[in-house]
């Protein structure tokens, strides 16, 4: 008896400490933030870690509060700690787990739909491929999503795998992204290759038509130079963009850009590497 006591209480221990890690965690994250002041008013973005937490969580609540909430309410996180910040944009915070995944906690940003819910449906979708057997090698692994309340604020969460950005990960092989007119030239490989995809499966619409396939196929091919991707790696984000306009439609490609496609990293030494959507 006196063992099973004693387990008890080192159980119990153990999930304390996980309740504090991935608290403070959040807590250092949002005041670490915060020291760095507001965004300029004139900054387009991407908004600080702070200034989209308090869009996220309940303005009524402190920090603290807020944040035990969402440590209490978050599925992923009865089983998981947080070990650190992945990332954020201008409306998701993003944290690595330690099962290895990814968690995003999010609102809507009005791109899609105001309230998230065009996003939630495209996790929802890809996390079902998973398991009816319909995905392709660009479906996004996605293993858990729903919506939450903390406080009186309605927020969304996405469990996925972990990717290198494909901004990091060109980073990592010499090609960081090279400014042009009207952006990088990655950046544009990625709009026309979105073009493209308008033009193979929906002609008649506003990106499609009047454009000449020849200038979208040379453009394409030059930015592509320009980036320094290869073959294997250009098809593999043509395959992806054409998935993602079929399966979703253009409004899911409204936001493509280096920050929100991502490179499985099991895929990256093999010369071969699979691009998905993580922020439609
Ligand atoms: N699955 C992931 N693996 C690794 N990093 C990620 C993942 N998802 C997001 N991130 C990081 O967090 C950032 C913000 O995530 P994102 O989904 O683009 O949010 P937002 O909708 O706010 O733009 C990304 O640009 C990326 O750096
Ligand atoms: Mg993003």
């Amino acid at each position: 008896m006196k063992l099973i006591l004693e387990n008890w209480r080192k159980y119990v221990n153990e999930q304390n400490d996980i309740l504090d890690d991935s608290a403070n965690l959040i807590i250092k994250a949002i005041r670490a933030s915060s020291e760095t002041g507001p965004s300029d008013d004139d900054d387009w973005g991407p908004y600080k870690f702070h200034e989209v937490a308090a869009r996220l969580l309940d303005p009524n609540l402190s920090t603290e509060e807020n944040t035990k909430e969402l440590i209490q309410k978050l599925p992923p996180l009865a089983k998981n700690n947080i070990t650190r910040v992945l990332g954020h944009g201008e409306q998701g915070l993003v944290f690595l787990l330690d099962n290895g995944h990814a968690l995003k906690v999010y609102k809507g940003r009005g791109r899609i739909a105001d309230d998230g819910s065009g996003e939630a449906k495209y996790y929802a979708s890809e996390k079902a491929k998973l398991f009816d057997q319909t995905g392709s090698i660009t479906t996004l692994p996605v293993y858990d999503q729903g919506e939450v309340t903390i406080g009186k604020s309605k927020i969304r969460y996405v469990e996925m795998a972990r990717f290198l950005p494909l901004r990091t990960f060109l980073e990592n092989t010499g090609r960081a992204p090279v400014t042009d007119r009207g952006g990088t030239h990655i950046g544009q490989l990625l709009i026309y290759l979105e073009k493209y995809a308008a033009m193979k499966l929906n002609p008649d619409s506003h990106a499609a038509k009047n454009k000449d396939p020849y200038q979208i196929a040379s453009q394409i091919k030059h930015r592509a130079q320009e980036s320094k991707i290869t073959t294997v790696e250009l098809e593999g984000l043509r395959g992806l963009v054409l998935n993602v306009y079929k399966q979703y439609g253009e409004e899911h490609l409204g936001d493509l850009h280096v920050d929100n496609v991502g490179v499985l990293e099991q895929s990256v030494a093999t010369g071969k590497p699979v691009f998905v959507l993580f922020d439609p």
